[in-house]
């Protein structure tokens, strides 16, 4: 068994779609960024590559390529997932914490779960979604920002 830990901040900017987990929140902000912005997949996507002793992200998909402009970052989920089968190492399990001022996630939580699991390869029970405010403190609080903790283990292909 490996474990592996990501995390990801971006700036929430008004007129911006809203992306996490792969699933449009409502919301009149959305996050800045290169790709789409998800903060939840991409701290998947490192704690996927911190698990196999891949790097990080920017070194597989950096932000200065335009080929991942706007980009949907699941996609770099699924490239994460196809690197560490080629080491021999499969997802176990994943869990993520989002934190986020507004709006409540809990209507969105079972979309983004279910996102997850297709992604790893896992039953969503296998995968878990939590979300907190930051109570009012520090860039999320003020609803800033969207950030994200990831935590995966991978185990052996068998
Ligand atoms: O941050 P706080 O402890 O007040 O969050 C209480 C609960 O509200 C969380 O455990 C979670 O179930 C929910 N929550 C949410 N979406 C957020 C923040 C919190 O669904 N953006
Ligand atoms: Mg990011």
């Amino acid at each position: 068994m490996r474990v592996g830990h990501g995390w990801d901040i971006h700036r929430l900017a008004a007129g911006r779609r809203f992306i996490l987990g792969g699933v449009q929140i409502a919301w009149d902000k959305g996050p800045l960024g290169h790709s789409d912005g998800d903060a939840l997949f991409h701290a998947l996507c490192d704690a996927i590559l911190g698990a196999s002793g891949l790097g990080d992200i920017g070194l597989h998909f950096p932000d200065s390529d335009p080929k991942w402009k706007d980009s949907d970052s699941g996609r770099f989920v699924a490239k994460a997932v196809e690197m560490a089968g080629n080491r021999g190492l499969k997802p176990a399990n994943a869990d993520v914490t989002v934190i986020l001022e507004k709006p409540k996630l809990g209507p969105y939580r079972e979309a983004i779960a279910a996102n997850m699991a297709s992604l790893l390869g896992l039953s969503t029970e296998k995968v878990n979604v939590k979300a907190k405010t930051a109570e009012g403190l520090g860039p999320e609080g003020a609803g800033e920002a969207v950030s994200c903790h990831a935590v995966v283990m991978m185990e052996e292909v068998a």
